[in-house]
């Protein structure tokens, strides 16, 4: 392990949507019922589903991300012509139990046996983190699931961020941030997390005014990068 921006981090927290979980799964699986339209579908609901939060964070306007999930889903199936209430209530159900990215539980497992401290911090409802977490057998490697739903707002508000740090207590600068997300990236590191890109997609970076520390392809090659866990 050589020295790097993680190399001294205490905790590693994970975004979930886009970054554990594949949310191309939850449309993937409804595939035939979906018909031509489905990669659209699917893009269009996720985009949609990260606006609306962006938006009701502005706005002052909490809903949990069941509510806004759904929301977004009713935008896109009115955009791609789709009145199907049966198919609708099956999507919604897929979100419950949507497929892990195949290298993720491995990696989970050895950060975890190596004793450091793990945590999901996501703007998913709680409910529905521990029902994905459940399904894919991940639940018992957290120490934390950390969500939004008390604080009612949504990333990349700094408040979220800090949940993190106070509930594990450790300095920002101790926390490791795994996302997909460009903008999730942006919004940790200015908060002051250590951050890892998980770029699967390579997709150009955000301009926005933080960068990510380190840029991976997959969460497995964020372990050369770990250091030795250290006592409080
Ligand atoms: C998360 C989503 C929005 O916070 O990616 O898990």
């Amino acid at each position: 392990m050589s020295d790097n921006a993680l190399s001294s981090c205490r905790a590693f927290v994970f975004d979930a949507y886009g970054t554990l979980f594949d949310v191309g799964s939850a449309v993937a699986k409804l595939r035939d019922s979906v018909g031509d339209e489905a990669d659209r579908l699917s893009s269009l609901w996720r985009q949609k589903q990260l606006e609306y939060t962006w938006l009701r964070s502005l706005m002052g306007d909490f809903a949990d991300f069941w509510t806004v999930t759904g929301d977004a889903l009713d935008y896109a199936l009115d955009q791609i012509g789709k009145k199907d209430p049966v198919l609708r209530a099956k999507l919604m159900e897929t979100y419950l139990s949507l497929d892990t990215f195949p290298e993720v539980v491995e990696t989970l497992k050895t950060l975890k046996s190596q004793g450091h401290k793990l945590a999901i911090l996501s703007n998913g409802a709680k409910h529905m983190l521990i029902s994905a977490a459940k399904s894919s057998g991940i639940l018992s490697l957290f120490d934390q699931i950390i969500c939004v739903d008390d604080l009612k707002t949504y990333k990349p508000h700094p408040d979220v961020y800090q949940l993190a740090v106070d509930k594990l207590e450790v300095e920002p600068a101790e926390i490791s941030f795994q996302s997909s997300n460009g903008w999730d990236i942006a919004g940790a590191g200015h908060f002051g997390f250590r951050t890892a890109w998980i770029n699967r997609a390579h997709s150009p970076a955000e301009r926005l005014s933080h960068t990510a520390d380190v840029v991976l392809n997959g969460l497995d090659e964020l372990l050369p990068l770990v250091g030795e866990p250290q006592k409080a």
